[in-house]
């Protein structure tokens, strides 16, 4: 049941840094114009280049030593600069002049995020993508959840606003470990200790959705998992199953619980999973998942670079 792979128009593409700002401990927001950039959805993403970009020379020979081995000294293969390209949701794409703005939201956790952190406006970054399947948009449901947990958060930015061009009526459930980890800014309305949905988080908010945060600590908004106001909101509205979707992105065992709280309450659930990603183009299978199907055996193994990162909930073999 996964949604349909949209690769078609990747490649290679050269960006400049517009912005790259703190917005709250640990995490950034990168802004990246693209003379071009093929046209992108909610849900999938890209792999940046966390190093300068790499002329295009030669192979050089590598040094041995007197033993014969090998002796690497450029930083990519020093652990000093990261080799691999790193996955990074969009967290949104507009037009910008003649070419176009992509939105990044990423945490700092260490050497290519590292790297990123560093960069300036008129820098430089090479950007592969896009990259994965699209979250599914469910033209008979009008009514969405999202529920984001950390670094899931950036891509139901995306998807937000995605949801809000289509007509549907939107509410937001953020989880963070503490106030200062959540890389989304109040607005006008402040934040419900209650868990209750308001216009409280101007990301949402242009995409006139509720939003609800969580925390871990109880410093900002709602004490506890972000699950529990999510849970006790399907409870207290009586939401129709029939016509309500939920996307959650995030911390595995939130995903799962939130997957298994839809299961158990009959609700369509996709879930956009953030698996370790070497190649992020379905070629090195660093990234299976076991996702129930037809066959035989009642599974296969899926990449979630290409067949996802997004999942219906009821496939996924935990
Ligand atoms: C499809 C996808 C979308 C993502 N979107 C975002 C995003 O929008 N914003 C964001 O901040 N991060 C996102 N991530 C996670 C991000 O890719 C990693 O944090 C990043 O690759 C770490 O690179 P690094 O070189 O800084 O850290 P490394 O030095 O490689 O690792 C530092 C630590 O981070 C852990 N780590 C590395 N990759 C992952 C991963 N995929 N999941 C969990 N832990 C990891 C390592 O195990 C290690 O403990 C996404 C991952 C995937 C697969
Ligand atoms: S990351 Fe290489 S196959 Fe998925």
């Amino acid at each position: 049941m996964c949604s349909e792979n949209k690769m078609s128009g990747r490649g290679v593409y050269m960006a400049t840094v517009v912005v790259n700002e703190k917005i709250c401990d640990e995490h950034f927001l990168l802004r990246l114009y693209l003379a071009e950039f093929p046209s992108a959805a909610a849900g999938q993403f890209v792999q940046l280049q966390c190093r300068p970009p790499v002329a295009q020379a030669g192979a050089a020979e590598v040094a041995r030593s007197e033993a014969g081995l090998p002796e690497f000294s450029s930083p990519e293969l020093t652990d000093k600069e990261s080799l691999l390209r790193r996955p990074l949701s969009l967290a949104g794409r507009r037009v910008s002049g003649d070419g176009v703005e992509l939105e990044i939201i990423y945490r700092v956790v260490g050497t290519g995020t590292g790297w990123l952190a560093g960069t300036r406006a008129g820098q430089a970054v090479s950007v592969l993508g896009p990259l994965g399947n699209a979250l599914p948009i469910i033209p008979d449901k009008p009514q969405v959840a999202l529920v984001a947990g950390g670094v899931g958060i950036p891509p139901m930015i995306y998807m937000a606003n995605a949801l809000h061009n289509a007509g549907k009526s939107v509410t937001a459930f953020n989880g963070v470990r503490s106030k200062s980890l959540l890389p989304l800014s109040p607005g006008s309305e402040p934040i419900s200790p209650e868990g209750l949905p308001r216009l409280c988080c101007s990301q949402f908010q242009s995409s006139d959705a509720s939003a609800v945060v969580a925390s871990d600590d109880g410093t900002v908004g709602y004490h506890g998992l972000v699950t529990e106001p999510f849970d006790a909101w399907l409870d207290g509205e009586a939401k129709a199953a029939a016509g309500l979707v939920v996307y959650s992105c995030g911390p595995e065992p939130m995903m799962r619980a939130v997957g298994e709280i839809c299961i158990r309450r009959g609700i369509e659930c996709y879930l956009s999973l953030e698996r370790h990603m070497a190649c992020g183009m379905g070629t090195c299978q660093s990234c299976i998942v076991k996702i129930r199907d037809d066959s035989p055996q009642g599974w296969s193994y899926k990449l979630c670079c290409t067949h996802g990162p997004a999942f219906d909930a009821r496939d996924i073999i935990w």
